[in-house]
Protein backbone atom coordinates (compact mmCIF):
# COMPACT_ATOMS: atom_id res chain seq x y z
CA UNK A 1 0.00 0.00 0.00
CA UNK A 2 1.19 3.37 -1.05
CA UNK A 3 2.59 5.69 2.02
CA UNK A 4 -0.33 7.86 3.25
CA UNK A 5 0.56 11.63 1.26
CA UNK A 6 1.82 14.06 3.44
CA UNK A 7 -0.08 17.16 4.53
CA UNK A 8 1.33 19.73 6.17
CA UNK A 9 -0.52 21.04 9.46
CA UNK A 10 -2.26 24.75 9.89
CA UNK A 11 -0.92 25.76 13.03
CA UNK A 12 -1.61 28.77 15.48
CA UNK A 13 0.85 30.88 16.32
CA UNK A 14 0.29 30.70 19.89
CA UNK A 15 1.10 26.94 19.85
CA UNK A 16 4.83 28.39 19.03
CA UNK A 17 4.74 31.85 20.19
CA UNK A 18 4.10 33.07 23.45
CA UNK A 19 0.89 34.90 23.66
CA UNK A 20 2.11 38.50 25.29
CA UNK A 21 4.80 39.08 22.87
CA UNK A 22 3.38 41.97 21.27
CA UNK A 23 1.37 43.38 24.20
CA UNK A 24 1.97 47.23 24.27
CA UNK A 25 2.59 47.03 20.61
CA UNK A 26 0.89 49.05 18.12
CA UNK A 27 0.17 47.87 14.60
CA UNK A 28 -0.94 50.31 11.57
CA UNK A 29 -2.06 47.82 8.84
CA UNK A 30 -3.40 49.16 5.21
CA UNK A 31 -5.16 46.95 3.67
CA UNK A 32 -6.57 45.31 7.04
CA UNK A 33 -10.13 45.36 6.40
CA UNK A 34 -10.26 42.17 4.52
CA UNK A 35 -8.30 39.00 3.19
CA UNK A 36 -4.51 38.25 3.93
CA UNK A 37 -4.07 41.76 5.64
CA UNK A 38 -7.18 41.35 8.22
CA UNK A 39 -5.65 37.61 8.89
CA UNK A 40 -2.54 39.30 9.62
CA UNK A 41 -3.56 41.58 11.89
CA UNK A 42 -5.93 39.49 14.14
CA UNK A 43 -2.11 37.37 14.38
CA UNK A 44 -0.79 40.23 15.92
CA UNK A 45 -3.96 41.48 17.72
CA UNK A 46 -3.43 37.61 19.32
CA UNK A 47 0.01 37.95 20.93
CA UNK A 48 -1.29 41.41 22.93
CA UNK A 49 -1.26 44.17 20.55
CA UNK A 50 -3.87 46.83 19.27
CA UNK A 51 -4.38 47.96 15.97
CA UNK A 52 -5.02 50.96 13.37
CA UNK A 53 -6.44 48.78 9.83
CA UNK A 54 -6.38 51.68 7.05
CA UNK A 55 -8.86 50.98 3.86
CA UNK A 56 -10.78 52.83 1.48
CA UNK A 57 -14.61 51.34 2.29
CA UNK A 58 -15.19 53.09 5.80
CA UNK A 59 -18.10 50.36 6.41
CA UNK A 60 -15.82 47.42 5.73
CA UNK A 61 -13.19 48.55 7.77
CA UNK A 62 -15.43 49.05 10.97
CA UNK A 63 -17.61 45.87 10.68
CA UNK A 64 -13.62 44.16 10.77
CA UNK A 65 -12.11 45.89 13.35
CA UNK A 66 -15.38 44.72 15.26
CA UNK A 67 -14.60 41.59 14.34
CA UNK A 68 -10.90 41.58 15.40
CA UNK A 69 -11.42 43.36 18.29
CA UNK A 70 -13.82 41.20 19.86
CA UNK A 71 -12.32 38.07 18.39
CA UNK A 72 -8.97 38.96 19.94
CA UNK A 73 -9.64 40.94 23.23
CA UNK A 74 -7.58 43.41 22.23
CA UNK A 75 -8.62 46.92 20.47
CA UNK A 76 -8.81 47.37 16.86
CA UNK A 77 -9.90 51.08 15.06
CA UNK A 78 -10.96 51.78 11.79
CA UNK A 79 -9.11 54.93 9.19
CA UNK A 80 -10.13 55.48 6.60
CA UNK A 81 -7.66 56.22 3.32
CA UNK A 82 -6.52 55.77 -0.11
CA UNK A 83 -2.96 54.61 -0.03
CA UNK A 84 -2.46 56.68 -3.05
CA UNK A 85 -3.47 60.10 -1.15
CA UNK A 86 -0.39 61.08 1.08
CA UNK A 87 -2.59 63.20 3.14
CA UNK A 88 -5.28 60.63 4.01
CA UNK A 89 -2.02 58.64 5.07
CA UNK A 90 -0.95 61.37 7.16
CA UNK A 91 -4.22 61.69 8.56
CA UNK A 92 -4.60 58.23 9.28
CA UNK A 93 -1.20 57.86 10.93
CA UNK A 94 -2.32 60.88 13.03
CA UNK A 95 -5.14 59.12 13.94
CA UNK A 96 -3.33 56.38 15.47
CA UNK A 97 -0.93 58.50 17.17
CA UNK A 98 -3.89 60.67 18.30
CA UNK A 99 -5.37 56.83 19.74
CA UNK A 100 -2.36 54.72 21.04
CA UNK A 101 0.44 57.15 21.08
CA UNK A 102 2.95 54.98 19.14
CA UNK A 103 3.36 52.73 15.95
CA UNK A 104 5.75 49.82 16.58
CA UNK A 105 4.49 47.43 13.16
CA UNK A 106 3.50 48.69 9.80
CA UNK A 107 1.96 46.20 6.99
CA UNK A 108 1.99 47.61 3.91
CA UNK A 109 -0.99 45.65 2.11
CA UNK A 110 -3.15 47.60 0.63
CA UNK A 111 -3.01 46.13 -3.20
CA UNK A 112 -5.39 46.11 -6.55
CA UNK A 113 -5.53 43.47 -9.47
CA UNK A 114 -7.40 42.40 -11.87
CA UNK A 115 -6.35 39.83 -14.94
CA UNK A 116 -5.63 41.48 -18.09
CA UNK A 117 -3.34 41.55 -21.37
CA UNK A 118 -0.88 43.69 -22.03
CA UNK A 119 -2.20 44.22 -25.26
CA UNK A 120 -6.52 45.09 -23.85
CA UNK A 121 -4.95 47.43 -20.46
CA UNK A 122 -5.13 50.79 -20.54
CA UNK A 123 -2.04 53.05 -19.99
CA UNK A 124 -4.46 54.26 -16.91
CA UNK A 125 -5.07 50.50 -15.77
CA UNK A 126 -1.74 49.85 -15.65
CA UNK A 127 -1.08 52.96 -13.59
CA UNK A 128 -3.73 52.18 -11.17
CA UNK A 129 -2.16 48.91 -9.84
CA UNK A 130 1.38 50.86 -9.88
CA UNK A 131 0.08 53.52 -7.68
CA UNK A 132 -2.12 51.54 -5.13
CA UNK A 133 0.89 49.19 -4.59
CA UNK A 134 3.96 50.60 -4.96
CA UNK A 135 3.37 54.50 -4.65
CA UNK A 136 0.85 53.59 -1.54
CA UNK A 137 3.44 51.23 -0.08
CA UNK A 138 6.04 54.31 -0.49
CA UNK A 139 3.57 57.11 0.61
CA UNK A 140 2.44 54.52 3.97
CA UNK A 141 6.66 53.95 5.18
CA UNK A 142 6.81 58.04 4.51
CA UNK A 143 4.13 58.80 6.87
CA UNK A 144 4.76 56.40 9.43
CA UNK A 145 8.12 55.92 9.32
CA UNK A 146 8.89 58.99 11.81
CA UNK A 147 6.80 56.81 14.55
CA UNK A 148 8.83 53.55 13.37
CA UNK A 149 11.95 54.94 14.06
CA UNK A 150 10.84 56.28 17.85
CA UNK A 151 9.71 52.42 18.57
CA UNK A 152 12.71 50.84 16.55
CA UNK A 153 9.76 48.85 15.02
CA UNK A 154 9.47 46.71 11.96
CA UNK A 155 7.96 46.69 8.37
CA UNK A 156 6.45 43.86 6.66
CA UNK A 157 5.70 44.47 2.77
CA UNK A 158 3.06 42.04 1.34
CA UNK A 159 4.13 41.37 -2.32
CA UNK A 160 3.84 38.38 -4.47
CA UNK A 161 5.51 35.39 -5.80
CA UNK A 162 4.41 36.17 -9.75
CA UNK A 163 6.81 38.54 -10.69
CA UNK A 164 9.54 36.00 -10.24
CA UNK A 165 8.55 34.61 -13.87
CA UNK A 166 6.50 36.08 -16.36
CA UNK A 167 2.57 35.58 -15.77
CA UNK A 168 0.64 36.30 -18.33
CA UNK A 169 -2.12 38.97 -17.78
CA UNK A 170 -0.03 40.54 -14.47
CA UNK A 171 2.33 42.55 -15.59
CA UNK A 172 0.65 45.80 -13.30
CA UNK A 173 0.89 43.30 -10.54
CA UNK A 174 4.50 41.77 -11.48
CA UNK A 175 5.90 45.41 -11.71
CA UNK A 176 4.62 46.77 -8.83
CA UNK A 177 5.22 44.09 -6.31
CA UNK A 178 9.17 44.04 -7.59
CA UNK A 179 9.31 47.55 -7.20
CA UNK A 180 7.70 46.47 -3.47
CA UNK A 181 10.38 44.14 -3.05
CA UNK A 182 13.25 47.12 -3.46
CA UNK A 183 11.61 49.74 -2.08
CA UNK A 184 11.63 47.25 1.17
CA UNK A 185 15.34 46.11 0.88
CA UNK A 186 16.60 49.70 0.68
CA UNK A 187 14.40 50.95 3.84
CA UNK A 188 15.75 47.81 5.39
CA UNK A 189 19.59 49.32 4.49
CA UNK A 190 18.31 52.65 5.16
CA UNK A 191 17.04 52.25 8.58
CA UNK A 192 18.54 49.28 9.92
CA UNK A 193 21.05 51.87 12.14
CA UNK A 194 18.30 53.41 13.80
CA UNK A 195 17.17 50.36 14.74
CA UNK A 196 14.18 49.75 12.11
CA UNK A 197 13.58 46.79 10.51
CA UNK A 198 11.71 45.92 6.53
CA UNK A 199 10.89 42.61 5.33
CA UNK A 200 8.63 41.23 2.79
CA UNK A 201 6.35 38.65 2.53
CA UNK A 202 5.29 36.85 -0.67
CA UNK A 203 2.39 34.59 -0.11
CA UNK A 204 2.07 32.13 -2.88
CA UNK A 205 -1.33 30.20 -3.43
CA UNK A 206 -3.30 30.99 -0.39
CA UNK A 207 -7.26 29.92 -0.03
CA UNK A 208 -9.92 31.67 0.66
CA UNK A 209 -8.91 35.12 -0.78
CA UNK A 210 -10.14 37.35 -3.26
CA UNK A 211 -6.49 37.51 -5.41
CA UNK A 212 -7.15 33.76 -5.17
CA UNK A 213 -10.33 33.15 -6.38
CA UNK A 214 -9.72 35.90 -9.22
CA UNK A 215 -6.01 34.41 -10.50
CA UNK A 216 -5.61 30.65 -9.82
CA UNK A 217 -7.48 28.21 -11.77
CA UNK A 218 -8.46 26.29 -8.48
CA UNK A 219 -8.66 22.64 -11.00
CA UNK A 220 -5.52 23.20 -12.89
CA UNK A 221 -3.59 23.58 -9.61
CA UNK A 222 -5.07 19.99 -7.99
CA UNK A 223 -4.31 18.69 -11.00
CA UNK A 224 -0.54 19.69 -10.52
CA UNK A 225 -0.35 19.04 -6.50
CA UNK A 226 1.37 20.93 -4.27
CA UNK A 227 4.56 19.84 -2.91
CA UNK A 228 3.45 20.11 0.87
CA UNK A 229 -0.05 18.71 0.38
CA UNK A 230 -2.59 21.29 0.30
CA UNK A 231 -3.02 24.72 -0.92
CA UNK A 232 -1.99 28.04 1.26
CA UNK A 233 -3.55 29.27 3.74
CA UNK A 234 -4.38 32.30 5.70
CA UNK A 235 -2.75 31.13 8.80
CA UNK A 236 0.22 30.33 7.36
CA UNK A 237 0.96 33.97 6.34
CA UNK A 238 -0.72 35.15 9.98
CA UNK A 239 2.24 32.73 11.31
CA UNK A 240 5.28 34.10 9.09
CA UNK A 241 3.98 37.93 10.29
CA UNK A 242 4.43 36.80 14.16
CA UNK A 243 7.82 35.75 13.23
CA UNK A 244 8.66 38.40 11.41
CA UNK A 245 7.28 41.31 13.72
CA UNK A 246 8.92 38.93 17.43
CA UNK A 247 12.54 39.28 18.38
CA UNK A 248 13.12 35.49 16.90
CA UNK A 249 13.61 37.70 14.04
CA UNK A 250 15.78 40.43 15.30
CA UNK A 251 18.47 40.10 12.79
CA UNK A 252 16.31 39.19 9.84
CA UNK A 253 15.89 42.80 7.55
CA UNK A 254 16.03 42.83 4.16
CA UNK A 255 14.52 39.94 3.25
CA UNK A 256 11.57 38.06 1.32
CA UNK A 257 9.69 35.22 3.08
CA UNK A 258 7.90 33.28 0.46
CA UNK A 259 4.99 32.24 2.35
CA UNK A 260 4.14 29.76 -0.81
CA UNK A 261 4.68 25.96 0.25
CA UNK A 262 7.79 24.86 -2.13
CA UNK A 263 4.87 25.98 -5.42
CA UNK A 264 7.93 28.01 -7.22
CA UNK A 265 9.94 25.01 -7.52
CA UNK A 266 7.62 22.81 -8.83
CA UNK A 267 8.03 21.43 -12.52
CA UNK A 268 5.93 19.86 -14.44
CA UNK A 269 6.88 17.09 -17.12
CA UNK A 270 4.62 18.12 -19.81
C1 LIG B 1 -8.94 45.83 -17.38
C2 LIG B 1 -9.46 47.34 -15.69
C3 LIG B 1 -10.13 46.33 -14.94
C4 LIG B 1 -10.17 44.99 -15.53
C5 LIG B 1 -10.24 48.17 -13.83
N1 LIG B 1 -9.58 48.45 -14.97
N2 LIG B 1 -10.58 46.88 -13.78
N3 LIG B 1 -8.89 47.11 -16.89
N4 LIG B 1 -9.55 44.82 -16.72
N5 LIG B 1 -10.77 44.00 -14.89
C6 LIG B 1 -9.09 49.76 -15.38
C7 LIG B 1 -10.21 50.74 -15.52
O1 LIG B 1 -10.89 50.58 -16.77
C8 LIG B 1 -9.47 52.06 -15.43
O2 LIG B 1 -8.80 52.37 -16.63
C9 LIG B 1 -8.38 51.77 -14.43
O3 LIG B 1 -8.23 50.35 -14.39
C10 LIG B 1 -8.74 52.25 -13.05
O4 LIG B 1 -9.97 51.63 -12.70
P1 LIG B 1 -10.91 52.24 -11.54
O5 LIG B 1 -12.03 51.29 -11.35
O6 LIG B 1 -11.21 53.65 -11.85
O7 LIG B 1 -9.91 52.27 -10.31
P2 LIG B 1 -10.22 52.09 -8.79
O8 LIG B 1 -11.65 52.40 -8.46
O9 LIG B 1 -9.17 52.84 -8.07
O10 LIG B 1 -10.04 50.53 -8.55
C11 LIG B 1 -8.77 49.94 -8.49
C12 LIG B 1 -8.82 48.51 -8.96
C13 LIG B 1 -9.83 47.72 -8.16
C14 LIG B 1 -7.43 47.89 -8.85
C15 LIG B 1 -9.17 48.58 -10.45
O11 LIG B 1 -10.09 46.48 -8.76
C16 LIG B 1 -9.41 47.51 -6.76
O12 LIG B 1 -9.13 48.45 -6.01
N6 LIG B 1 -9.33 46.32 -6.30
C17 LIG B 1 -8.88 46.11 -4.91
C18 LIG B 1 -9.23 44.80 -4.47
C19 LIG B 1 -8.31 43.77 -5.05
O13 LIG B 1 -8.17 43.66 -6.28
N7 LIG B 1 -7.74 42.96 -4.18
C20 LIG B 1 -7.02 41.81 -4.60
C21 LIG B 1 -5.57 42.07 -4.50
S1 LIG B 1 -4.81 40.54 -4.73
P3 LIG B 1 -9.43 53.40 -17.75
O14 LIG B 1 -8.41 53.42 -18.83
O15 LIG B 1 -10.74 52.79 -18.16
O16 LIG B 1 -9.58 54.72 -17.04
C22 LIG B 1 -3.25 40.82 -5.01
C23 LIG B 1 -2.40 39.60 -4.95
C24 LIG B 1 -1.81 39.24 -6.25
O17 LIG B 1 -2.82 41.89 -5.24
C25 LIG B 1 -1.20 37.86 -6.22
C26 LIG B 1 -2.17 36.73 -6.29
C27 LIG B 1 -1.57 35.36 -6.47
Amino acid sequence: MPPKPFVAPIVDSKSVFLPNIFKGKVLFCTGGGSGICKAMTESVMRHGANAVIVGRKLDRLTESAKELSEATGQTCIPAQADVRQPQQIKDAVAKTIATFGRIDFVICGAAGNFLASIDGMSENAFKTVMEIDTLGTFNTVKATLHHVRATQGAYIHVSATLHYKGTPYQVHVSAAKAGVDALSAVLAVEEGPRGVRSNVIAPGPIGETEGISRLKNHAEESKRGYPLGRIGNLKDVANATVFLFSDAASYVSGQVLAVEGGCEHMRSFQ
